[in-house]
């Protein structure tokens, strides 16, 4: 199988195309990636050598540069994204320009290329937030609250009209907040690990008590693969792990993992706009492929802090640059 990979550079598709290479030795991966600020080739460097896998330097709003780098591939899986939160609230110019216009570009250029199946990297932010108790299923109303989440909306609107409308063979999954190896820093648990490893304040949103269903990265690209090879058309499914914190409980965990003390936490202004609580309901990926997390959170989050302990270097070099300026404007005067 020959699949046509946007974003791989990024956090979760480097770890998807390591996955794939590594479970099916017999497909042939092409990663197209802009490179933001978010894309690293250096968290692919591994698979440098590896003559199953080849890199294309790309915009999904570019219709031609996708035209030519999508031949003859089967699938395409669709990672790439502005992605974070908080940037989208400072300006969300690029959020609609890649997350939507982009993503219809690709569904263009996957028709007209007659690839087989078009697999849609949604997100369970798409549904807003869940009241205390409920579960938001994958029939649940969409409900989008920050401009991030508004784009991905709109691009599984998108997605499902080039199902309906044109037959194209389209899968979407909504995932919870992943975390692991190669996340970039700006989000919660890279951020905070970082920040204690280094002895700085760790900034908490509000009053700490947003929760997220945390899940592991690998636990999120096995259930990305079931979804690719036996999802059925037109279908949404929901990954999630089952593993409700909040962010108090969470950054408190990594504080005792890195040995560093409570102390460091602050309470900052919160994020405008700030979901209480993301809760999704995985009955439908569970029952059908049998998928579950290999993770606990304990386990995960361990992983986790030992990784980024040992790629100080690669930390150190995420946040040079444009990320200091970011790290200043959104943190300096909070
Ligand atoms: P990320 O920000 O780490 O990576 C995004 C990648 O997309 C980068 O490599 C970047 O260079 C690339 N990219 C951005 N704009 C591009 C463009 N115009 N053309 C080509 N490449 C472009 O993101 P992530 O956290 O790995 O998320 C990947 C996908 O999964 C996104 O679609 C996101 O919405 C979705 N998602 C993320 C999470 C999470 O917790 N991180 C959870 C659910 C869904
Ligand atoms: O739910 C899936 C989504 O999870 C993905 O679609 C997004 O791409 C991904 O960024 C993530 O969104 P969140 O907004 O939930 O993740 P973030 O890591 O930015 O924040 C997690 C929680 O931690 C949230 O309640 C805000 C809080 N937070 C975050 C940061 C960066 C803080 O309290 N302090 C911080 O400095």
């Amino acid at each position: 199988m020959r699949l046509f990979i946007t974003g791989g550079a990024g956090f979760i598709g480097s770890n998807f195309i390591r996955h794939i290479l590594s479970e099916h030795r017999g497909h042939h991966i092409v990663n197209f990636d802009k490179l933001t600020y978010a894309g690293n080739l250096e968290n692919l460097s591994d698979l440098a050598d590896d003559s199953n896998y080849s890199f294309v330097k790309g915009d999904i709003c570019d219709r031609s540069a996708v035209d030519d780098a999508i031949t003859g591939a089967d699938a395409v899986i669709n990672f790439a994204a502005e992605s974070h939160v908080d940037r989208s609230i400072e300006r969300a110019t690029e959020f609609i320009t890649t997350n939507v216009s982009g993503t219809q570009t690709l569904l263009d250029a996957a028709r007209a290329a007659r690839v087989s199946r078009f697999l849609q990297i949604s997100t369970d932010e798409v549904m807003g937030s869940c009241a205390e108790g409920e579960y938001f299923t994958e029939d649940s109303p969409l409900c989008p609250n920050s401009p991030y989440a508004a784009s991905k909306t709109a691009a599984e609107h998108f997605v499902r009209a080039a199902h309906v409308t044109f037959g194209l063979d389209v899968v979407t999954t909504r995932a919870s907040n992943n975390y692991g190896p190669f996340q970039f820093p700006e989000k919660l648990i890279p951020l905070m690990i970082s920040n204690a490893l280094e002895d700085k304040k760790l900034p908490v949103y509000g009053d700490g008590l947003n929760t997220r269903d945390w899940l592991y990265v690998e636990d999120c690209c096995r259930a990305i693969d079931l979804v690719l090879h036996k999802g059925e058309s037109g279908t949404v499914y929901n990954i999630g792990s089952r593993a409700e914190k909040t962010n108090l409980d969470v950054v408190r965990t990594l504080l005792d993992l890195v040995g560093k003390p409570h102390s460091l936490i602050t309470f900052v202004t919160d994020r405008l706009g700030h979901d209480r609580r993301y809760a999704t309901d995985p009955t439908r990926i569970e029952t059908e492929f049998g998928w579950s997390p290999r993770e606990t959170f304990e386990s995960g989050i361990a992983k986790t802090v030992s990784w980024y302990r040992e790629n100080s270097s690669w930390v150190e070099r995420a946040r040079s640059g444009d990320y200091r300026e970011y790290y200043e404007r959104m943190y300096g005067n909070r």
